[in-house]
């Protein structure tokens, strides 16, 4: 990708839940590392990519049933000409054994979860010194029971399975279990072993040269005259590409924070502050709360509130590309988006799911994206990243901590935190001091960081409760606080029940809307983190 980055690992996808961790684990040690589909052609394997090291991923599929996925014609032969190392993990390892002319078998038994592996030679190139059996995370249902010529077998399972795999001259690789995940006592060991003595890669990839590279390529394509505008929301993402943007071109970027009325408690306010205040970037504030809201009146269907607050957004985007016309005299050209590497990754579909390769973002997400009629060329400067790196990468451009952290928010707001109809029953504001109520209570018991998205849900039912000796019927809320790598699956949070007690207690003494408060215990899926 960059001219910095000397070493490049491809890892191929072929299905399984953990193909983005392998690749988060490999950028981790600075190794840059990129996620193809496990059907991408030979072209774009070796030609397009110039792979250091290949992965093959997990995947649910059985290597000898019709159709199975598997690598492009001239892999084997290519690897060995350019002497690429090929790692094959879970469904990756039984590739190999199946394309090189070994067996592999679905013998009814099937390994799941932790177990040890035994039986490691003293002598072998892939664990190195690791030698002692080790407590890994087996997930497979075919095992390999005949290796191809050259291979050996380097670790059995408790059961006699062959987990791990080597060719006795070659660089061909396969472990049985996942390296990639914690349970895997040794396997970030394992990998690391793998790409830097085996594969010989180079710690290349680091956040500063990627900042110091997206600049450039901001540069480059804006040119000396050109005008860009961002649309912030207040997330980490639109703020760290807008702050790379700004060190790139200067006040020719103009960002437009959008009040639509559906925010948290002092949210404009905090965010303006911050903008101005720490990160010296110039920033408009519009309000639209009125038209949201009187465009809202009396809509409850969740998709409709959507549609509505879709809507809005863009023709008040529309405004604010004349404003910047005619400040400036001249027409914007360019619009920064936050777009994250997990939006552009083209991931194996679950079998049986209909779709060929394509992207996993729910297209409701995209409720701030902007139509292609608006006419902008996009500048995407965080498009190879994960949120993480997004996270490392504002830090060292002294985006405030606390900004950088800040737990994920929809661009729909409170709308979909609000069952029903938002604009009734005073629900936004009670809405608002129950949030902050429970978020400050997280940031004091300092939880904040373990969890990955919190918040409150206003629910549009009321029930009979005693304030002060007299019976009252008010609004119940919900809270919820979840646990996810990516918001794509997610646990509750199993908060200590003083820390509950307390927080219902501030909620029903402080607001007075309030007298009965309720904690989600369920995880996505079956529910999804949001309510609406
Ligand atoms: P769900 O509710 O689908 O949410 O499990 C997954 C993650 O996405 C966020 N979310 C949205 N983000 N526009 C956004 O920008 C939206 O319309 C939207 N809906 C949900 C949600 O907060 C969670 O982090």
């Amino acid at each position: 990708m960059t001219q910095a980055v000397t070493s490049q690992v491809v890892i191929l996808d072929y299905g399984s839940q953990y193909t983005q961790l392998i690749t988060r684990r490999v950028r981790e040690v600075e190794v840059y590392s990129i996620l193809l589909p496990g059907d991408a052609t030979f072209k774009r394997v070796f030609e397009d990519n110039n792979p250091t090291a290949i992965i093959l991923s997990g995947g649910p599929n059985s290597v000898h049933v019709e159709g199975a996925p598997s690598v492009p014609d001239g892999f084997w032969e290519e690897c060995e000409k350019r002497q690429i190392p090929v790692l094959g993990i879970c469904y990756g390892m039984q590739l190999i054994v199946h394309c090189l002319g070994g067996k592999v078998e679905g013998l009814g038994k099937g390994e799941f979860g932790r177990m040890p592996v035994v039986d490691i030679p003293t002598h072998t190139r892939l664990f190195g010194e690791d030698i002692e059996p080790q407590n890994v995370w087996m997930s497979h249902g075919d095992e390999a029971t005949v290796l191809p010529d050259g291979f050996k077998c380097i670790g059995k399972s408790e059961n006699g399975c062959v987990v791990a795999i080597e060719h006795e001259t070659k660089n061909l690789f396969g472990l049985q279990y996942h390296p990639e995940v914690t349970h895997s006592e040794k396997g970030m060991r394992t990998l690391k072993h793998f790409l830097f003595n085996i594969a010989k890669c180079e710690r290349s990839w680091s956040m500063a040269n990627v900042l110091e590279e997206q600049i450039q390529i901001v540069k480059e394509k804006v040119g000396e005259t050109d005008h860009v505008i961002c649309a912030l929301s207040g997330g980490v993402d639109s703020c760290v590409a807008a702050t790379l943007v700004h060190r790139a071109i200067g006040d020719r970027l103009h960002c437009c924070f959008v009040d639509n009325g559906l925010l948290r408690y002092k949210e404009a306010e905090r965010v303006m502050e911050m903008f101005k205040g720490e990160l010296h970037l110039p920033v408009d504030c519009v309000d639209i709360t009125e038209k949201m809201l009187s465009e809202l009146k009396g809509v409850s269907d969740p998709e409709r509130k959507r549609k509505i607050i879709g809507k809005e957004f863009i023709e008040c985007f529309k405004e604010y590309k004349k404003t910047v016309e005619k400040k400036t005299g001249i027409v914007p050209k360019f619009l920064v988006q936050g777009t994250l590497y997990p939006d552009v990754i083209e991931s194996c579909p679950p079998p049986g799911s209909d779709q060929k390769h394509s992207h996993t973002i729910k297209s409701h997400h995209n409720v701030g994206g902007l139509p292609k009629e608006l006419g902008f060329e996009l500048i995407e400067p965080l498009r190879v990243l994960f949120k993480d790196e997004v996270r490392r990468l504002g830090k060292i451009m002294d985006v405030p901590r606390n900004f950088v952290a800040r737990h994920p928010f929809p661009g729909p707001g409170l709308a979909v935190r609000i069952l029903g109809d938002v604009t009734e029953n005073n629900a936004l504001e009670t809405l608002r001091l129950v949030d902050e109520i429970y978020i400050n209570a997280i940031k004091e018991f300092g939880l904040y960081d373990e969890i990955w998205q919190a918040f409150a849900v206003h629910l549009p039912i009321k029930s009979v409760g005693v304030q002060g000796d007299q019976r009252s019927h008010s609004h119940v809320v919900g809270l919820r606080a979840i646990t996810s790598n990516d918001g794509m699956t997610a646990d509750w949070y199993p908060f200590d029940p003083k820390f509950l007690q307390e927080v219902s207690n501030r909620i029903t003494n402080q607001v007075r809307a309030v007298n009965r408060v309720v904690y989600d215990i369920t995880s996505k899926p079956p529910s999804t983190i949001e309510w609406e």
